[in-house]
């Protein structure tokens, strides 16, 4: 009896444990209500940031989202936001209430849109182990408070507009692992070296574009350390060799190094970093290194990726410098003087994912040891000198090459009948064949993303292209070929297009109606054809910012359509077709426009008073767009993200006279083109509000009337062709006020009176006057007897040279880049760059790993130094 009593009592006992476990794990702690308080008014703060905090409500904040409480105190350990809406401006603020959280172990605010200063209390949170601020707005100073976090292990503020006048405060932190200050302005903080050099726990460490300042070569000498770093990134900072002892001591078992965009000059300091025996990761591209190809990398024998492009070295990479290489998977030696001289017969230990190669001599026979690297995922071997044919043995290798570019080669013959279907299905490929001699019609292709095949001599109807290729393309370049024949429904299958340029074919018939279909399109290119009949209603093509179906024999009123649909144009181009009617005012309606080319077509009435009401080329602080600007990386191993390539939309336009390619600049430009039709009316005051414009051209028309007299407000104008009209009356003297004024043509109108004087007025060649008989003064030499000559002309001649590309000071440059990742990721996507390349994501990175994001921005980040992006 009380044995099983004894027993009851155990099972009583055992049953309210569980009970209570059960109650724990199920229940954890209810939050405490200060630290409720304190989150609310948190949350306030962040009402304009990219989180959505919509979760936060009721008693529960331990279950509120992003948010871990102690299990058993219910305090606040852990707060983790994601971001939720990429595309919203930033505003939102780092509240004070954040450090009322005083049980806080994690803090990480990743790119939620947080400006500010960051609050100095932050540095009273002495549980903090982990502190993620990077990809904010956060600017001032970083509280020195910091360092009072003692068990501080990860420290992130990367890619902000933070600065720091020292790093004293850094020492403190004497268990940190993790420390990235990329893009923290460091310029003033001398103390950078010795400061990190007291960090004993440190094992990575990435400093990249910090303004860091110049070490001495005497400083360094007595800078004793026994950190050993395994990641170092001094990228983009100005550093030349003197660093160098520094770095071969931290660096014994480093495994990656980073000191690219530097300013390491001669063929010493890759000597030197040749004796960091246990490097896996060498990125030195970007700097003044010179010299041959060193014998001693062969040291370097864990080495997996070597990038050293874009340096001045300048020799032949034979067999025995790579022969102990035998991890090699990345080799970049692109922009170098660099030639190849490899055997063809012998095995090479190392198989490559990735080479670069670009600029390099690979050629003139194409580079058979490549067969010996079947495992290639990226191969750029473009402008490397290769004058031959693709072997047969190439199409069994590019069956896995998720990046191809062979472009700037001359390469000839035709492409085999069909390409080799790709290994990788699930990715998306990019292949540039663009700029060589290939000929013969062109065969089908399988998933791929993206293919320029431009200027190249193939020929034949794109028929069986357009059957068998994959419905995933989304960018096609195939202008400047021979192509022949009509565009068949076929086409209609291609949904994804967002490129399409035929432009400079031969094609023919009328421009099929599924073009309205294909809702992704942003830029059409048809260009230099034959196209004939009308422009099908490209209504639901809504993404449209580009449309050029210049120069062929297009016919029909000029469509409605485009001023109430599309209202994304931001280039249009009909010129040398056979449109008729007047210019319909819903053209006015496109708020982004900047390039409106109607030239050499059959168009008559007024020029509408509406146009001087476009925004884009009224209001200089609009927001410009760059075209296209698609960038290529790939991510590999550790997850670092390379870039491979790029692509800018371009177009050909008219200004001062002449033809000029636009690529990178495109969406800077701003010109109106409308000569050679029949208008006829007035030139509209209004016309003189587009003060973004850069080009005019009005000319042979039937326009008549004054030049309207204030001109001179078009501040931006560069090139003015008013020639062959019937417009009559004075030069207005505003005129004096277009300054960059570099071409202007007046000629063959009925002007008179005396030309102003000004800075460039008398600058032109009389040409530029011809044919208004009662014109008169300098430059022309019909003066009237009572004028006197101004002796000033003489002076102002030399100012007119300044109409180099005064585009590039428009201080705005809103981007959009398409990126992909390659490699056994597979991802792509759209990423949207806003007010700022440093703050751009891909809209899915919610499904995405953390560190694909992270790698992601830095690879912009620096893509942007790269191309020299102004923000
Ligand atoms: C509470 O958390 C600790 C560590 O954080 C864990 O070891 C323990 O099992 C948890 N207790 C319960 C009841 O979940
Ligand atoms: C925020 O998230 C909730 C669900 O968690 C959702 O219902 C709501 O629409 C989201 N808010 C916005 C602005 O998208
Ligand atoms: C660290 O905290 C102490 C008090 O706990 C304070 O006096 C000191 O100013 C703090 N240090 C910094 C650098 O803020
Ligand atoms: C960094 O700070 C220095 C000193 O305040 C300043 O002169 C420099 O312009 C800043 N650099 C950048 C890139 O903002
Ligand atoms: C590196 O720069 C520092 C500071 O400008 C200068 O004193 C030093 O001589 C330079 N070292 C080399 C190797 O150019
Ligand atoms: C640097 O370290 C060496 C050997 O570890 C030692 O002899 C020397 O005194 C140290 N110098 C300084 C300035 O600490
Ligand atoms: C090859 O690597 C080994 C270490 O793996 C090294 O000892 C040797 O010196 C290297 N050879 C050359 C030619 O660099
Ligand atoms: C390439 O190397 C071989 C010997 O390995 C040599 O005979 C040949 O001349 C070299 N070619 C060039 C172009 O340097
Ligand atoms: C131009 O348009 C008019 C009607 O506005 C038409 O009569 C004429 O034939 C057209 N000219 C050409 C060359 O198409
Ligand atoms: C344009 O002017 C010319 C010459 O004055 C004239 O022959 C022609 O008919 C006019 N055209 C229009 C459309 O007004």
């Amino acid at each position: 009896m009380l044995h099983s009593g004894f027993n009851f009592l155990l099972c009583v006992v055992a049953i309210l444990c569980i009970n209570l476990l059960c109650v724990e794990s199920f229940y954890p702690s209810k939050c405490v209500e200060t630290e409720r308080q304190a989150l609310l008014k948190f949350k306030d703060a962040l009402i304009h940031s990219k989180v959505n905090l919509t979760s936060w409500k009721g008693e529960e904040c331990c279950k509120w989202e992003g948010i871990s409480c102690h299990n058993l105190t219910g305090y606040v350990t852990s707060l983790n936001l994601k971001p939720f809406d990429y595309t919203k401006a930033v505003g939102g603020k780092l509240d004070y209430s954040i450090c009322e959280l005083q049980h806080l172990i994690s803090l990480n605010l990743d790119n939620i849109g947080l400006e500010g200063k960051i609050p100095k209390c932050i540095g009273s949170l002495g549980k903090l182990i982990e502190l993620k601020l990077m990809y904010n707005n956060f600017f001032g100073v970083i509280p020195p408070s910091l360092g009072n976090l003692s068990n501080l292990q990860t420290l992130d503020l990367s890619h902000n507009y933070l600065t720091a006048n020292d790093l004293e405060w850094l020492s403190h932190l004497s268990d940190l692992r993790y420390l990235d200050l990329s893009e923290v302005n460091l310029t003033l903080a001398i103390d950078w070296l010795s400061s990190i050099s007291k960090i004993h726990t440190l094992s990575e460490l990435h400093l990249f574009g910090c303004g860091l300042h110049q070490v001495t070569p005497k400083s360094i000498s007595y800078m004793n350390t026994s950190i050993s770093l395994k990641s170092l990134d001094l990228g983009e900072n100005s550093l030349n060799s003197s660093i160098l002892p520094w770095v071969s001591n931290v660096g014994k078992v480093l495994i990656t190094l980073d000191l690219s965009f530097n300013q390491f000059k001669g063929s010493k300091p890759l000597f030197e970093i040749t004796k960091l025996a246990s490097l896996q990761h060498l990125d030195l591209s970007h700097n003044e290194l010179s010299g041959s190809f060193p014998h001693t990398i062969g040291q370097l024998s864990y080495l997996q990726e070597l990038f050293l492009s874009s340096n001045k070295f300048n020799s032949v990479i034979i067999e025995t410098h790579l022969s102990n290489l035998s991890h090699l998977r990345i080799l970049d030696v692109a922009h170098n003087s660099l030639s190849f001289n490899l055997s063809l017969d012998s095995v090479p230990p190392f198989k490559l994912f990735a080479l670069y190669a670009s600029s390099c001599t690979l050629g003139p026979k194409f580079p058979v040891w490549l067969k010996h690297h079947g495992e290639l995922r990226v191969l750029d071997i473009s402008s490397s000198g290769i004058s031959d044919s693709f072997p047969k043995w190439f199409w069994n290798l590019s069956s896995s090459l998720i990046y191809l570019n062979v472009s700037y080669n001359k390469l000839n013959g035709p492409l085999p009948k069909s390409i080799p279907n790709m290994k990788f299905s699930i990715l998306e490929n990019v292949w540039d064949f663009s700029f060589n001699n290939l000929n013969g019609s062109l065969p089908p292709f399988p998933k791929f993303y993206a293919l320029f095949l431009s200027s190249n001599m193939f020929t034949e109807s794109l028929s069986s292209f357009c059957t068998s290729s994959s419905l995933g393309l989304t960018y096609l370049d195939l202008s400047s070929n021979l192509l022949k024949g009509q565009l068949s429904n076929c086409w209609k299958k291609f949904e994804m297009l967002q490129v399409l340029n035929l432009a400079q074919n031969q094609l023919s018939g009328k421009i099929p109606s599924f073009f309205g279909s294909l809702r992704h399109l942003e830029s059409l290119h048809l260009n230099n054809n034959n196209f004939s009949g009308e422009i099908p209603p490209l209504t639901l093509c809504s993404s449209l910012t580009l449309i050029d179906v210049g120069d062929n024999n297009l016919q029909g009123i000029l469509p409605m359509w485009i001023g109430s649909h599309l209202h994304r144009l931001i280039v249009l181009r009909l010129r040398v077709n056979k449109f008729q009617g007047n210019i319909p005012t819903s053209m006015c309606n496109l708020s982004f426009l900047q390039v409106l080319d109607l030239s050499e077509n059959n168009i008559t009435g007024k020029i509408p008073q509406c146009l001087g009401d476009i925004i884009a080329l009224s209001n200089l602080n609009s927001p410009r767009k760059s075209f296209h600007y698609i960038s290529y990386g790939f991510g590999y191993m550790d997850g670092k993200v390379y870039d491979v390539g790029s692509f800018n939309d371009k177009e050909i336009l008219a200004l001062k006279g002449s033809n000029r390619e636009y690529g990178k600049n495109l969406g800077l430009m701003a010109t109106i083109d409308l000569s050679s039709n029949h208008l006829t009316g007035e030139i509209p005051q209004s016309i003189t509000k587009l003060v973004v414009l850069v080009g005019l051209n009005l000319s042979r028309n039937n326009l008549t009337g004054f030049i309207p007299s204030n001109i001179g407000h078009m501040e931006s104008l560069e090139s003015l062709d008013l020639s062959r009209n019937h417009l009559y009356g004075k030069m207005p003297t505003s005129f004096s006020s277009l300054t960059f004024l570099g071409y202007m043509n007046l000629s063959f109108n009925n002007l008179e009176g005396k030309i102003p004087l000004s800075t460039q007025l008398q600058t032109f060649d009389p040409s530029s006057y011809v044919g208004n008989s009662r014109l008169c003064g300098p430059p022309l030499i019909n003066l009237f007897p009572d004028d006197v000559i101004s002796p000033t002309s003489s002076n102002d001649k030399h100012v007119t040279s300044e109409e180099e590309d005064k585009l590039i000071t428009f201080g705005f440059y809103v981007s959009l880049v398409i990126g992909f990742f390659v490699g056994f990721w597979g991802v792509c996507g759209t990423l949207v760059i806003k007010t700022s390349w440093r703050h751009a994501y891909f809209k899915f990175f919610n499904n995405l790993n953390d560190w694909i994001h992270v790698t992601l921005s830095v690879f912009v980040n620096r893509l942007k130094k790269r191309f020299q992006v102004e923000d």
